[in-house]
């Protein structure tokens, strides 16, 4: 099974589906002015398209009357929204200050052996991508390690090669529980 992940062209045209148009009609109801739509319509975008390339951020900007270089600025200021394909399990580590303090380049650098990643951070396997980012406000715990939307905290390189095994035997990713110090692992 391939896990590449999906081409401009295989994603299809970047037009909203009636149903989405729908949504987008709710969203703006709720904000004073359509500008300040722009995350919850990146975040739309995002679920549709996997990541934003820039004629996702045009059709943004059509929809909310504002330049695509706006779009653009907002997308890039925050790590959660994709500029760029990824694979299917996106791990974003934290290496800013209280991270780093307590090991954050030992949880990348392990992560990057035990994948095999590439020069773009993407897996051997074709299973994961691997970035740093900035806090992800989880301080208390780190280091940490934000996979698609679950955060994995206290790292250590033996928790990493569990998410990573539970992972690629095909388990659910699930947010692991902490019992009596011991961070464990739902499976499905
Ligand atoms: S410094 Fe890592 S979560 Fe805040």
């Amino acid at each position: 099974m391939s896990h590449a992940a999906p081409t401009a062209a295989s994603r299809g045209p970047r037009e909203w589906t009636p149903e989405q148009r729908a949504e987008i009609d709710k969203i703006l109801t709720r904000y004073p002015t359509k500008q300040a739509a722009v995350m919850p319509l990146l975040w739309m975008a995002q679920d549709a398209w996997d990541w934003l390339d820039l004629d996702v951020m045009r059709l943004i900007g059509r929809t909310l009357d504002i330049p695509p270089s706006q779009v653009h600025a907002v997308a890039s200021f925050y790590t959660m929204f994709k500029k760029a394909p990824t694979n299917k399990y996106l791990v974003q580590v934290c290496h800013t200050l209280s991270c780093a303090l307590v090991g954050a380049d030992k949880i990348v650098a392990h992560l990057e052996k035990k994948l095999e990643v590439d020069e773009h951070g993407n897996s051997k396997d074709g299973l994961f991508t691997v970035m740093r980012v900035e806090c992800l406000a989880s301080c208390g715990s780190a280091p940490m390690a934000q996979i698609n939307e679950h955060y994995y905290e206290k790292l250590t390189p033996e928790i990493v090669d569990q998410v990573v095994d539970a992972i690629r035997s095909g388990r659910a990713l699930a947010e692991p529980r902490k019992e009596a110090d011991q961070w464990t692992f739902p499976v499905s």
